[in-house]
């Protein structure tokens, strides 16, 4: 039977997670993006956005989510149905949470359901695809979490392969400050070449937190939540990060880094998940005037379709 209207959840995720730039990525239970799909006169697009829409695009072609959905028929050799897309954001874009990613996503994972398009790793590639359009690079670290949930590792970007672990139970507390960065920004931020004593640190922290995941040992997740390769070039982007990363820690956080390309400083913590989003939140507060957002979420399951008709 033909479809005439998806909805799709689509869940805000955490890149890098510490040590896995453009590898690793957490899919969080919430914030979500929610994408209805409704199909209309073949050939159109039109796409409104509702909720933290500021910034938002909604040209079609310039729009994440209706832009992978577009990508989505092109991949499979398939013509634009015509659709009417709207967008209701939960999350801010430039927060560091996968805005960009829970769009693409949710416009890709429609499409495929209004199309009865099976394979996810078309999806997944026309998700990127999204992210491309914002961020100027196909990385696959946010929407791979976003599309599959729990923690998830680009295992070989060349041939799409995408290795998901579901992680321990723990709590994220997300603080993101007043600021507003571009991922192309931050990408920029970032060296050409790395140190090779930099990249053997993060090739051991990488190895020790896929450990710490299989083995559902949420202390050794927060041991492991360091990185040489892009927070030391991109703390700039976040005052008060160092601040921010102390007062957590004091608080009984058991890691902390910087969440995707920023502003987003996030925390794992076992217990005291309030305190450390107080202590976070001050820490913005008082070490650099900047009033920050916060949330406590945990990991997540992935982008679902909650409605097909
Ligand atoms: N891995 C990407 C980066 C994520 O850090 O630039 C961007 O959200």
């Amino acid at each position: 039977m033909t479809k005439r209207r998806i909805v799709v959840s689509s869940p805000a995720t955490i890149a890098n997670f510490g040590p896995g730039f453009d590898s690793f990525g957490l899919c969080l239970d919430s914030p979500n993006d929610v994408v209805t799909l409704r199909r209309s006169r073949a050939g159109t697009a039109e796409v409104k956005v509702t909720g933290k829409s500021e910034g938002v695009p909604t040209s079609p072609t310039e729009n994440t989510a209706s832009y992978a959905a577009l990508k989505l028929c092109e991949l499979c050799g398939l013509e634009n149905p015509g659709f009417s897309m709207t967008v209701k954001k939960g999350m801010k874009p430039g927060s560091g949470i996968g805005s960009s990613a829970a769009s693409s996503v949710g416009g890709s994972l429609a499409m495929a359901a209004l199309l009865d398009v099976k394979d996810r790793e078309i999806v997944l590639e026309a998700a990127a695809m999204g992210e491309e359009l914002i961020s100027g690079t196909r990385h696959f670290d946010n929407v791979a979490a976003a599309l599959y949930g729990g923690f998830t590792v680009v295992a070989d970007v060349q041939n799409r392969k995408v290795i998901r672990i579901w992680p321990p139970p723990f709590r994220v507390v997300v603080a993101i400050p007043e600021v507003y960065v571009k991922t192309r920004d931050a990408r920029n931020a970032l060296p050409k070449t790395v140190e090779l004593e930099d990249a053997v640190r993060n090739l051991s922290w990488a190895s020790g937190m896929v450990h710490a995941m299989m083995r559902r040992n949420v202390r050794q997740v927060g041991a492991y939540l360091d990185d040489r390769l892009a927070v030391p070039h991109r703390k700039k982007l976040v005052p008060g990060f160092d601040q921010v990363r102390d007062r957590a820690l004091k608080a009984g956080a058991l890691g902390v880094s910087i969440g995707g390309s920023g502003p987003a400083v996030f925390a794992i913590a076992q217990e005291n998940a309030n305190e450390i989003r107080s202590a976070m939140v001050k820490a913005f507060k008082e070490s650099v005037s900047l009033r920050a957002e916060a949330f406590i979420a945990s990991p997540g399951k992935g982008a679902t379709i909650e409605e097909s008709q």
